[in-house]
């Protein structure tokens, strides 16, 4: 026999049946090789738990699979935004982009308007993964995006995921030194640094 507290409530229910919904969406998103469930590492299931407003830096050599942890920890931050008890927010919005293609919508010739409004999008949404921060080169006009995209999300307190095969004191040549202090700020206690092999070889990297 069922007590009325061993059913989920009205309110959980509907939670649960959005929760479904947004979870699909994301996974029509999510690149088909990285699809697969992975076990992520202590540290980013902690940030995941408890990012109070910090960001994540994900490093490590190539192949290690930091764009795949990057994916995953996105879908996983979005289910635990549905967390019963949890005030709703409305739907979270995640942005995801690969820098280089992330830089060429900034540039200056990408449209005056349709680059404000990206830069709008790229300041709210709830959750920005920018993955390969370190590929991409920013000219002079492409990290002043940066420094506005970047600095309102950090006065927000707004998290930011990053994939980057070298570590955050050494972007200052892609972003620029006031992003890169930003950056240091917003993502102290949460650099994970992933080790292993060059998955894609199947040997150390
Ligand atoms: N935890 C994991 N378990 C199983 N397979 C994984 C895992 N992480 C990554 N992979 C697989 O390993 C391969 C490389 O992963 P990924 O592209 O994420 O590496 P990366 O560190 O981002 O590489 P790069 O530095 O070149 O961008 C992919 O095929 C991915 O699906
Ligand atoms: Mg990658």
């Amino acid at each position: 026999m069922h007590s009325s507290s061993d059913l989920p409530s009205r309110r959980d229910g509907v939670l649960i049946e959005r929760q479904v919904i947004a979870l699909n969406r994301f996974d029509d998103r999510i690149p088909v090789i990285y699809r697969q469930p992975i076990n992520l590492p202590e540290d980013v299931a902690k940030w995941i738990a408890g990012w109070g407003g910090s960001s994540l830096f994900l490093t490590g050599a190539i192949g290690v699979g930091k764009t795949c942890t990057a994916w995953q920890t996105c879908r996983r931050w979005l289910q635990a935004q549905y967390a019963p008890g949890e005030p709703w927010q409305g739907t979270p919005t995640i942005q995801t982009w690969r820098s280089t293609a992330l830089f060429d919508a900034l540039r200056p010739d990408a449209g005056e308007g349709e680059g404000r409004t990206l830069l709008r999008q790229l300041q709210r949404c709830d959750l920005l993964f920018i993955d390969d921060l370190a590929a991409a080169r920013a000219s002079s006009w492409t990290q002043e995006r940066l420094f506005e995209l970047f600095d309102e999300r950090y006065i927000n307190r707004r998290p930011v995921i990053i994939t980057s095969d070298v570590v955050p004191a050494k972007l200052t040549e892609v972003t620029g030194p006031r992003v890169a202090s930003r950056l240091a700020e917003m993502c102290r206690g949460s650099v994970v640094l992933l080790e292993g092999y060059d998955r894609r070889k199947g040997v150390a990297a």
